[in-house]
């Protein structure tokens, strides 16, 4: 990973506007395509958003509500990406949920009726064909209605077969303006036999950077949107562990690589798992060498969320080694807390996924 250049994105022909941008997964993506260029990005969260400007630039970055942003003056783009958050089945959630949801999506169709970008590129969680959302996409695309001069194509893709070390699903919906030739999905990419594993993505740093630190380095500060943020911290200053108990410890040195607690003798086993071998297999799962990551979600530091060992090591991967396994180059910076760091990560777009679909639509954009 590292050693890969960006290219330099102020030579690139195509605009792009990334909304809910997280630290930037997306724009990475698109940076590297070498297609685009990012004309403004829009972000909540301030941790996020400084991660987005120390990587990519201030200026163009509104950290705040995207309802504040839509009503403003929007600058022209080619592309607009990006996905509005959603937690998937709308009948789970409480009215209010649904509403501020339903809101982030009409945020999202503003901004397309506003800057009529050639084509947009929309992740989303994989069981986005199941909600309102996606329901309210398809209506808006009728005759008469606000995006009735759109056509999209959209399936749920796995970010392994565009060159990711992830087994990550996610719904991408490519949208393209009538009046240009449709981008439809890009083919799979890479065979299930060439899948990049966690070795391909992570299996360098053991052997260079020694895992001995629990804390990000003190009194590093990173000044934007007119506030103080810990960071800029380097990719290899995220290799930090936690403190385990002892327990913690004994049970993952019983746990082989691809194993589970179900893996755990009967004095190891909390006193809920014994005698039930139901369940998340995942639970306090250990990692494979030889095969792509499960997803990393946000909270991946922790073993009991998930498959989060680390294939041989007796912790579970750093935010170090889940920005490797996301696709972010060790080049890039990151701002705010362990936790809001290990947020970003989790929540980012695959960066080799978001390249595969920034490049395919550029190539089409081109043509
Ligand atoms: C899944 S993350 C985006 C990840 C990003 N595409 C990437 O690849 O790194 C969704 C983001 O939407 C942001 N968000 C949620 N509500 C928002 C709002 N009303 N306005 C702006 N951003 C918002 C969240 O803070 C979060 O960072």
């Amino acid at each position: 990973m590292e050693g890969r250049k960006n290219p330099d994105s102020e030579a690139a022909p195509y605009r792009v506007i990334d909304l809910f941008a997280g630290c930037g997964g997306i724009s990475e993506g698109f940076r590297r395509s070498g297609f685009f260029r990012p004309v403004a990005a829009v972000e909540m969260d301030r941790a996020a958003a400084a991660t987005y400007a120390a990587n990519f630039g201030k200026g163009h970055v509104f950290n705040g509500d995207i309802a504040d942003w839509v009503v403003g003056d929007l600058p022209e783009a080619d592309v607009v990406t990006g996905g509005p958050p959603c937690q998937g089945f709308s009948n789970l959630g409480s009215k209010r949920e649904d509403d501020e949801r339903n809101n982030l999506w009409q945020r999202y169709v503003d901004t397309l009726v506003k800057v009529r970008p050639k084509a947009f590129l929309m992740e989303n969680v994989d069981r986005f064909f199941k909600t309102h959302q996606f329901q309210a996409l398809l209506a808006e695309l009728n005759s008469g209605n606000r995006l009735a001069d759109y056509r999209i194509d959209a399936a749920v893709l796995r970010a392994t077969d565009y060159g990711s070390a992830q087994l990550r699903k996610r719904t991408i919906v490519i949208g393209t303006r009538k009046d240009v030739d449709q981008i439809f999905l890009p083919r799979v990419q890479v065979a299930e036999t060439g899948w990049r594993t966690v070795k391909d993505a992570i299996g360098d740093i053991e052997a260079a950077v020694p895992v001995d630190r629990v804390d990000l380095p003190t009194g590093r500060e990173f000044e934007v949107f007119g506030k103080v943020l810990p960071g800029a911290y380097d990719a290899h200053e995220l290799h930090v562990t936690r403190k385990y108990i002892d327990l913690s410890r004994q049970r993952f040195e019983a746990i082989p690589e691809g194993g589970n607690r179900h893996d755990l003798p009967f004095e190891l086993q909390a006193p809920c798992w014994r005698g039930f071998r139901g369940g998340a297999g995942d639970v306090m799962g250990r990692l494979r060498w030889e095969r792509p990551s499960v997803t990393i979600r946000t909270e991946f530091w922790k073993p009991e969320k998930g498959r989060y060992l680390h294939p041989v090591e007796n912790r579970a991967i750093t935010h170090y080694e889940a920005a490797r396994i996301q696709g972010f180059p060790d080049t890039f910076k990151w701002c705010g807390t362990k936790t809001e760091i290990g947020r970003q990560i989790g929540n980012a777009v695959p960066v080799e996924m978001a390249e595969a679909l920034a490049r395919h639509i550029g190539e089409h954009l081109s043509a």
